[in-house]
């Protein structure tokens, strides 16, 4: 059977270990690709030796040159800088809004049939800018977030409770960030809501802990960010969509009235298919959900703003 395409853009921590981890599991061909010469070829022929030692039978290469992301069934973008010291949220936001730009458009270009994941943050503005770009329909362009946030919720509840981790159905919605939104009461352990098993306090810890997550991370590692569960949390996105597995995952998606937002990506729980989202699943919120979502939604809306102000956005 011919091997499906899935071209990873940057080939830092979370490119070249999504390009791993996938090739691990045989999902298809793989194609990394940086602008630092020498950067994605030499991971690639690393990642082709590892596969050799563990025989997997799975194809990966390295290149320079964007053009040979055409013919990707998947296109995942990681480039991207993180925050350096002394560096605005705002100066971050434009540095990688022009990154993302400029490889939206030789998505256009070269890969306009693709399903595209958008991973740099900040994610749910970077994955609306890229949609913008590419023209790809909506449903095609999906954002990474939520499957890692809801991963560390469920990581944290199964600290907490002492029980696997594969009885845990953890759900975190709204935006990748501080204003992110973990809902207990949808958060199942063995089908019981969280709510019915620990107190509001501990309940408060745990959610805590999640939108800290990330960031904790970045105390320890000093010099950069998350990398593992990221590239978890794309190739479980790829597999259902390669696989056509119908999981319904929390992703940063477009919506279109749905939880009462129009013309965003937010992090919601969509039915993925083959070509990306099936349907977005719309949960009755109780207000104080309602109301920690909305906040979500302004502060996305306030980083659009400053997209299109540096003249970043299409018209
Ligand atoms: C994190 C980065 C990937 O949450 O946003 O670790």
């Amino acid at each position: 059977m011919p091997q499906e395409k899935i071209s990873i853009i940057g080939a830092g921590h979370v490119g070249a270990t999504t390009a791993y981890l996938c090739s691990l599991q045989e999902l298809g061909e793989v194609l990394l690709v940086d602008i630092i010469e020498g950067l994605a070829q030499g991971k690639a022929l690393d990642i082709e030796q590892a596969l050799s030692i563990l025989q997997r039978d799975a194809t990966i290469s390295g290149s320079v040159d964007l053009s040979q992301i055409a013919g990707s069934r998947i296109v995942v973008i990681t480039a991207g800088l993180a925050r350096k010291p002394g560096m605005s949220r705002d100066d971050l936001l434009k540095i990688n809004g022009e990154i993302i730009r400029g490889i939206a458009e030789k998505i256009l270009t070269f890969a306009p049939e693709a399903t595209v994941i958008t991973v740099t943050n900040p994610v749910d503005v970077m994955t609306y800018l890229v949609q913008r770009v590419s023209k790809i329909p909506p449903e095609r362009v999906l954002g990474m977030s939520g499957v890692l946030d809801s991963g560390r919720f469920a990581a944290a509840i199964a600290k907490k409770t002492g029980l696997s981790p594969s009885q845990i159905h953890a759900l975190v919605i709204g935006m990748h960030g501080d204003l992110m939104v973990p809902l207990p009461r949808y958060s199942t352990v063995c089908g019981q809501p969280l709510t019915r098993l620990l107190s509001p306090e501990e309940i408060e810890e745990l959610a805590d802990q999640t939108v800290h997550g990330g960031a904790k991370i970045v105390k320890f590692l000093q010099t950069g960010s998350a990398y593992f569960g990221p590239a978890a949390a794309i190739v479980e996105m790829m597999r259902c969509i390669l696989q056509g597995r119908k999981k319904i995952l929390p992703c940063s998606a477009f919506l279109n009235g749905e939880y009462g937002q129009k013309d965003i990506y937010l992090g919601v729980p969509v039915k993925i298919g083959t070509l990306g989202v099936e349907k977005i699943i719309e949960l009755e919120l109780d207000p104080a959900e309602k109301a920690a979502f909305d906040c979500s939604a302004e502060s996305v809306r306030g980083m659009i703003k400053m997209l299109k102000d540096a003249h970043l956005l299409p018209q």
